[in-house]
């Protein structure tokens, strides 16, 4: 039997080497979270219906924290400065899913362009800058970091 979603469009949110930062469990992480934001951006093409809309933003919001926290214990114990301005950027993201869901009571019409827009605008330059530096800045410590081996 065919999988259900084996006929779902592309994800707009495909992974790249580019967003590889050389630390192998934020990378995996990140990854999952553009394979969940993918699943997201399908449910809301898909018009099957807010549970399962909201089962994908819920399973999004979820690894956003699970994501962050994980990041934030990681530049605590590897010695990053600016843990605490990270930490407030998270804060922010986190708000803005939590926007997307209240977003949802309007009906999804706007939701696929906003999903992407965060995705494009929020998520991935807070990888490709913010988390790139705390990494960046950790290994160039003295006896600094060296990977996430
Ligand atoms: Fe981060």
């Amino acid at each position: 039997m065919k999988h259900s979603f084996s006929s779902r469009p592309p994800s707009p949110f495909q992974w790249s080497e580019r967003y590889v930062l050389g630390d192998p469990g934020v990378d995996d992480q990140h990854r999952q979270l553009l394979e969940l934001a993918g699943l997201l951006h399908a449910a809301l093409l898909s018009g099957r219906g807010a549970d399962v809309v909201s089962a994908a933003l819920q399973a999004l919001g979820e690894y956003v924290d699970i994501h962050f926290r994980d990041e934030e214990e990681l530049f605590v114990r590897i010695g990053s400065p600016d843990t605490a301005a990270h930490r407030a950027q998270h804060t922010a993201l986190r708000q803005e899913v939590a926007e997307l869901d209240r977003d949802l009571e309007y009906g999804f019409d706007a939701l696929p362009d906003k999903l992407v827009g965060w995705v494009e605008h929020r998520l991935v330059p807070h990888m490709m800058v913010d988390d790139q530096r705390a990494l960046q800045s950790a290994r160039q410590r003295p006896f600094g970091y060296g990977g996430g081996r």
